[in-house]
């Protein structure tokens, strides 16, 4: 059986370049106790379809993950069990 996907592996592998590490910001915006705390719903909506939690587009350079893949994970889109991880992993920072 597969284990659970390893947030904070994912995020220093996809995000932290921008984010920062631990999500604390960087080129880009802070994510740890921001959008760390969206529904998941929402998360997911924005990492997966470069949308906001106000419905509005995220602009380049944030990834839309729908149609590229995670960098270990060779052209296999991100699950939303990873981004669930990867959010789960940021709101435990602070
Ligand atoms: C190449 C740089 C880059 C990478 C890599 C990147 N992002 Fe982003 N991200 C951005 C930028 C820039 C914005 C802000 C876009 C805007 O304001 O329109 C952003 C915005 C976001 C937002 C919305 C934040 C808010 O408060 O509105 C979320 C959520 C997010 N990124 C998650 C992630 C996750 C999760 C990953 C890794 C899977 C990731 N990003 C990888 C650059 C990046």
């Amino acid at each position: 059986m597969a284990s659970p996907p390893d947030g904070e592996a994912l995020f220093q592998e996809n995000c932290s370049a921008c984010h920062g590490p631990r999500g604390m910001g960087g080129s880009a915006p802070k994510l740890a106790g921001d959008a760390s705390e969206w529904k998941s719903k929402v998360f997911e909506r924005a990492v997966l379809s470069g949308v906001d939690d106000h419905g509005k587009p995220l602009k380049a350079p944030m990834p839309h993950w729908k149609s590229t893949s995670f960098n270990a994970d060779n052209g296999v889109r991100p699950s939303k069990l990873e981004v669930d991880a990867i959010q789960q992993y940021l709101h435990r920072q602070k």
